[in-house]
């Protein structure tokens, strides 16, 4: 199945980035939001990645432009009637992707696969949420897209084998390393991962290191690029809870429980990175509007 443009559902974190190497590697990409303000954040931060890669030489001027002349930017769903495939990367909760998904679906024709961002939500869940359970998926990329070479490719229960092989056709076109993982809460990445974030932040409430020093602990001791605490600050932390309860309802096991300085920072919005404050302060030109 040969695939041209991709819609990317959600302009974040993450949608952006996707978009990013996408356009990159030729494809053209309808990114959809709910808002133009989001659009245009989104597709500031794609010129902008593309900017940083003419300057390291990895990219000329000529194709910088070429690449960002295959990005459009939408906020109608019915827009999406153009593309092939479809990467979601909206706010991690199964209510949110599910009601995505069924908005887009009746613009879609029947072969277009839908794959999932989704950090540690059901694919097979998702899945049957939707008309096509065969041509749902996983395709979790990590943060920052651009950079980081995994894609865990995760089959829903129902998921076709055609689907597995073109959704990693696609990943390993845009230049990633997928990796096949089975279903199951967190898949591997943040059953393992959120766990020790979420303990990390266990430490700091209980006041057995400050912050600075729990993440030198991991980084010095154990050859961590970036400590829990200022990775938790760059994936976002209403995602890390978001993930958190994911993992404490899938396995009904308490080990998984969010740790409650995690839950009080995000009621008080304090998201890391995107919000200019988490558990290190940020400047605001790194701040989403
Ligand atoms: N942040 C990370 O490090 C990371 C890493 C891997 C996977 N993920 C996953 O990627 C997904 C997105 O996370 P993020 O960090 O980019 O979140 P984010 O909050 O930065 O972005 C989410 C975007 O989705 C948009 N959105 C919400 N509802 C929408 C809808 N109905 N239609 C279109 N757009 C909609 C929001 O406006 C927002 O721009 C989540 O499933 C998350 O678990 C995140």
């Amino acid at each position: 199945m040969e695939i041209k443009t991709v819609g990317v559902l959600g302009a974040g974190t993450m949608g952006h980035g996707i978009a990013q190497i996408l356009v990159r590697s030729g494809y053209k990409v309808l990114l959809n939001d709910v808002s133009q303000q989001f659009l245009d954040s989104g597709a500031a931060r794609i010129a902008k990645g593309l900017n940083r890669d003419v300057e390291k030489n990895r990219l000329s001027q000529e194709e910088r432009e070429q690449a960002l002349g295959r990005l459009t930017t939408t906020t109608r769903v019915s827009d999406l009637e153009a593309v092939d495939f479809i990467i979601e990367a909206v706010t991690e909760n199964f209510d949110a992707k599910v009601g995505v998904l069924r908005a887009v679906e009746p613009h879609c024709g029947p072969g277009v696969i839908f794959a999932s961002n989704t950090s540690s939500i059901s694919i097979t869940r998702l899945a049957a949420a939707t008309q096509r359970p065969a041509r749902v998926i996983g395709l979790h990329f990590f943060n920052p897209v651009p950079v980081m070479k995994l894609v865990e490719v995760v089959p829903g229960l129902e998921t076709s084998a055609e689907t597995l092989e073109t959704a990693e056709t696609l990943a390993t076109s845009a230049g990633k390393s997928p990796v096949r993982v089975n279903d199951a809460p967190g898949f591997i990445s943040n059953r393992l991962l959120m766990p020790m974030i979420n303990e990390a932040i266990y430490c700091l409430m209980e006041g057995v290191a400050d912050a600075k020093g729990i993440d030198d602990v991991m980084k010095l001791g154990m050859n961590h690029p970036m400590g829990p605490l200022e990775l938790a600050d760059l994936i976002g932390l209403d995602v890390c809870l978001d993930i958190m309860k994911v993992l404490y309802e899938g396995f009904c096991d308490s080990k998984y429980r969010p740790c409650p300085l995690l839950e009080k920072m995000v009621n008080a919005r304090r998201l890391g990175r995107k919000t200019g404050q988490g558990f290190y302060g940020y400047p605001t030109s790194s701040v989403r509007p």
